[in-house]
């Protein structure tokens, strides 16, 4: 494979590369629209993606091509570079490059050849892995000497501000930072993170991830309204954020909201409280015991948060009813994926229902895979 990246990227540039980086899409097992309330979440790696070829240029250039775009390579100068500049795929490597310098850690030029195969507008994070594998190299290449974190931290920047779409640090940070063989455990406010071990392997059970095919688009403005909605109910309960919230003070939270804030601060409450509740059972060896609070993490998505749609609903519910131990939509919904917990033997079953039932109700087929939690962004060669 590596072989074959410096050959395409030769093919394309007219020079051998420097090297090869790679980062992954993820899975959020739980923990999900907390991110941006300064909460907790457990996202694992996915075994897909986005490897970046790349090599210096000295004359202030950053031409860009990817397998999966139009053929053609996209040229920018270094210096060009600002919000609303790049409005195509390139946007995402190049806000890397523009993020980097505003931080005070300028990366030359570059030539890039991206390939992926983390599937796009899915919910698993193709554009965090983009910009994670092009920060990856950036830094290796330049010897900008940034941690992980802090390459995450300016790919979320990057989405932010030159891309435009205001997301958490939760994808940026699971694919940066996990490691193969466990969940990250996030603490979005401090940036404290636990490596917690997640071996499905071992307790006979497999992650299936069903993507529902409905494309899922965080740039449309829901996903902004809602963010805006729970910093409004913060400012309204005099919080910092709605982390600052415990569970113990969320009856009488409640009362003094609007109609409309309720039921979304209610769901960063317990959703909070569900992060932790899946901790103590992956400390204790627990694993099977994670799915009854995956299908309530579900509910509360689709009837408080309201961010499922009648497919992600339909793939949870088949899922469960074919025997999945539980199962919820993952990422930002509107579409996109859902995870179920499955018994290793009951794989091809539980997949064949969700199929089956989104035949009989006339949706497309989605697509399913099972996911091992696996490592975060690294040179390839
Ligand atoms: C998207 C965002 C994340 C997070 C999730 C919801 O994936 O990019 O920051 O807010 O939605 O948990």
């Amino acid at each position: 494979m590596i072989d074959q990246a410096a050959t395409d990227f030769e093919a394309v540039h007219g020079a051998r590369p420097s090297g090869v980086w790679a980062a992954p899409g993820r899975v959020n097992l739980i923990g999900e629209h907390t991110d941006y309330n300064d909460g907790f979440v457990l996202p694992i790696a996915l075994p897909h993606t986005t490897r970046v070829t790349a090599r210096r240029r000295e004359d202030g250039r950053v031409r860009l091509y990817s397998a999966q775009g139009d053929g053609t390579v996209t040229d920018l100068a270094l210096d060009g570079l600002a919000p609303g500049v790049v409005t195509s795929w390139a946007g995402y490597p190049a806000g890397v490059f523009w993020a980097l310098a505003e931080a005070g850690h300028p990366a030359g030029g570059a030539d890039l050849y991206v390939d992926s195969d983390v599937p796009t507008g899915a919910g698993l994070s193709s554009s965090a892995a983009l910009e994670c594998a092009t920060a990856a190299a950036l830094n290796d290449l330049y010897g900008l000497g940034l941690t992980a974190p802090e390459l995450a931290l300016i790919a979320q920047r990057a989405e932010n501000a030159f891309v435009g779409v205001p997301c958490g640090v939760m994808d940026q940070m699971a694919s940066a930072c996990c490691t193969a063989g466990a969940a990250l455990f996030l603490d979005t406010r401090t940036l404290e993170q636990r490596h917690v071990p997640f071996d499905l392997e071992a307790a006979g059970l497999r992650l299936l991830v069903i993507d529902t095919r409905v494309k899922h688009d965080l740039g449309d403005g829901a996903y902004a309204a809602l963010r805006a909605g729970c910093e409004r109910a913060a400012g309204l309960l005099g919080l910092d954020a709605l982390r600052d919230l415990p569970a113990a003070g969320l009856a009488a939270a409640l009362e003094r909201l609007p109609e409309d804030l309720a039921p979304l601060v209610r769901h960063v409450v317990t959703e909070n409280q569900r992060v932790a509740e899946t901790i103590e059972h992956l400390d204790a060896g627990r694993i099977a015991a994670l799915g009854p609070v995956l299908t309530a993490g579900h509910a509360s998505l689709r009837d408080d948060f309201r961010v499922s749609c009648p497919e992600t609903d339909l793939a949870v519910e088949a899922a469960v009813a074919a025997g999945a131990l539980g199962a919820r939509m993952t990422g930002g919904g509107f579409g996109g994926s859902v995870i179920a917990l499955v018994a290793a033997a009951e794989v091809a079953a539980v997949s064949e229902s969700v199929r089956s039932a989104f035949g009989s109700a006339g949706f497309a087929a989605p697509v399913t895979f099972t996911a091992v939690p696996s490592a975060g962004a690294r040179r390839l060669a």
